[in-house]
């Protein structure tokens, strides 16, 4: 959480940081800051509220002259967002600068010792702290920046990216990462910094992400040096080439990104099983779980460990396994897992599924699952995340970047991930038969354009989240394959519009939420052909008695649920197990509109952030 970005080369700085902090602002949005520093003065300015508050404030207030400049947004974990505690943060001196994205667990032990030496705090934060202890480390040690900045952090206990520069040495910037992700962008004479590589990809393709216990020294002339902070080692960085560009990160002509991901989803599932999945050949082809077979084959059980709608993702692939390759299934919040004392395996295979590759609890199960033996996979979408590099092996989803806060592609492309392992591992035991599989594969190749079908409806959808926008509350039924969608359904409702929704398995609802079933209350069903469809209608009868409204998410040409429901929103047939993949469509778009309709902020909603790289 918290974006960070920064520039140091011959352009103005200004404009790039400020485009960066727009582009990372689907990282946290409650404040932001931008320093800048133009030979002859420092200049800061910070705010409470999002970029382009900042953005006012400053074209008002401040010369953005300079060719050095930070800028942070901010998701705010110590201390309320407001302008003080809004980073960059300065030093007591007034030399240094800082931004951070992260959190420094020791910062009251630290501050209560720069407080016995006569250091003053402003803010509530953590990251005031650090600013300080770095320039005391400098007078006390008699050290330049970078030491200063390795030493300090080997006193500090938590996670981090930072980037600091002392105006007194404006050439140069340092970074550090631990658990927060860092990438320096390097051209020709000017280096950029960010947590992602979205602010500069328009001005270069070569970018150095920072390990982490890395940091590195950033000069404006001499490039870019990387060292580890415990030992001191210096390392060769890799300058990856990026495969990013510029249409991917705007918007294009959607009103919002999260619009715009929902109607990218026939593509990036194309992308997902591009060269993977060889329908006619009838090969399933994926290095990562190829090269470990005999692992997976071994497995007793797999656990999948996540968090939110990648958990969700989870469970819809416990029911494919299961039904597909009969291997145990156990899906475990990433949250719970590494604080239970969970039993596990050394022939256990853990599936870490995270969309940003950098969600903290995920990152924990994970390395709890290693310290125990167990063989770790991850399925992520961000290339190079931290997840990607901690697991043994994996599998990216190729979604693209997801910047919309309120996840979608990243969803179906995760459960077609997984849908590829469950059938590859499905037809390595055995337990599928080949018409079958054959079968499977044909059908999967077929979603995306059953996709397209489906996001026909949109017109439709938004007639009916019409009716529904000041619904107070919202169920959502689904069995089988669908519960998990259900869950899904009711988290993308609450997250945007603010409505409070709960999914349940349709069954379940006879035990204690049919109580809250009155002419009120909406109810979406999904109650697709395949996949316990008689018992469904039941289901909807027992609303339909107890005058609920119902909105049932159907098969093509159906009519049963058509003359009992009082909407139905249709999506094209296929076999039961792939049907996530489309009934969730319907799902995301009536969320959509009605959190337009009630004029939420769809892309930012309140309190969340794009990755949580806080517990
Ligand atoms: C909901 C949403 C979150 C994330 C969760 C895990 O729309 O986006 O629930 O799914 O924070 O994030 P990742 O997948 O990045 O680990």
């Amino acid at each position: 959480m918290c974006g960070i970005v920064g520039y140091i080369g011959y352009r103005e700085a200004y404009p790039i940081v400020l485009k960066g902090l727009q582009r990372l602002e689907y990282r946290g949005y409650d404040s932001a800051g931008i320093a800048l520093y133009n030979e002859k003065e420092l200049k800061v300015s910070k705010t409470k509220g999002k970029v382009a508050d900042l953005k006012k404030k400053m074209e008002q207030e401040v010369d953005t002259s300079g060719t050095l400049g930070m800028g942070h947004t901010r998701w705010a974990t110590h201390g309320v967002p407001n302008d003080v505690n809004s980073h960059p943060h300065v030093s007591n001196s007034g030399d240094l600068v800082i931004i951070h994205n992260g959190i420094i667990e020791n910062y009251e032990t630290l501050k209560k010792e720069l407080t016995a030496r006569g250091y003053v705090f402003h803010s509530d934060t953590d990251t005031e702290v650090l600013v300080n202890l770095i320039e005391d480390v400098i007078k006390k040690e008699k050290v330049k920046l970078g030491k200063a900045v390795q030493i300090a952090l080997t006193q500090t206990v938590g996670a981090y990216a930072i980037a600091v520069f002392d105006k007194k040495k404006p050439n140069e910037i340092v970074v550090a990462r631990l658990g927060s992700p860092l990438a320096i962008g390097v051209g020709k004479d000017e280096y950029f910094i960010a947590s992602d590589a979205s602010p500069f990809i328009e001005f270069t393709n070569n970018a150095i992400y920072l390990e982490d216990g890395e940091m590195a020294v950033v000069r404006r002339d001499k490039g870019v040096k990387v060292r580890k902070i415990k030992d001191d080692s210096l390392v060769d960085p890799y300058i990856q080439e990026l495969q990013l560009n510029l249409e991917q990160i705007e918007k294009n002509n959607f009103d919002h990104f999260m619009l715009k991901e929902i109607y990218e989803q026939p593509s990036a599932i194309t992308d997902t099983y591009r060269g993977r999945l060889l329908a006619d050949e009838g090969i399933i082809r994926m290095a990562g779980v190829d090269d470990n077979l005999e692992r997976f084959l071994n497995a007793k059980r797999i656990l999948i460990v996540a968090c939110g709608t990648s958990w969700h993702a989870g469970l819809v692939a416990e029911y494919i396994f299961e039904d597909l390759a009969r291997i145990p299934v156990e899906v475990e919040y990433a949250s719970e897992f590494r604080y239970r004392n969970p039993i596990i395996n050394p022939d256990d295979v853990v599936i870490a599924i995270s969309q940003s590759g950098e969600t903290a609890d995920t990152m924990a199960a994970i390395k709890l699952a290693k310290e125990k033996g167990a063989f770790v996979f991850g399925v992520c979408n961000v290339v190079g995340s931290s997840i990607s590099r901690e697991t043994h092996a994996g599998a990216y989803t190729h979604a693209g970047p997801e910047i919309g806060v309120a996840s979608t592609k990243a969803f179906t492309t995760q459960i077609t991930v997984l849908t590829l392992i469950a059938l590859k591992l499905a037809k390595a035991k055995g337990s599928i038969s080949n018409t079958d599989f054959h079968m499977h594969l044909q059908e999967l190749e077929t979603i995306p354009q059953k996709i397209e079908v489906a996001l026909e409806s949109n017109a439709h959808i938004k007639e009916v989240a019409f009716k529904y926008k000041d619904a107070r509350n919202c169920l959502y039924l689904g069995r089988g394959f669908n519960f998990p969608v259900a869950l899904e359904g009711a988290l993308k409702l609450k997250e945007i519009s603010y409505i409070h929704a709960e999914g349940y398995p349709a069954a379940e609802m006879k035990h204690g939420p049919i109580a809250l079933i009155d002419e009120e209350m909406p109810v979406v069903v999904i109650a697709t052909r395949k996949g316990h469809y008689e018992k469904v209608v039941s289901n909807i009868q027992e609303i339909k008695s107890r005058q609920g409204k119902i909105i049932g998410i159907v098969t093509q040409g159906d009519t049963s649920v058509r003359d009992l429901a009082d909407h139905v929103i249709e999506i094209p047939d296929t076999i039961e197990s792939l049907t996530p993949l489309l009934t969730t469509i319907p799902l995301q778009l009536l969320s959509y509109h009605i959190a337009v309709m009630l004029g939420k902020n769809v892309d930012q909603p309140r309190n969340l952030a794009k990755s949580v790289t806080v517990e």
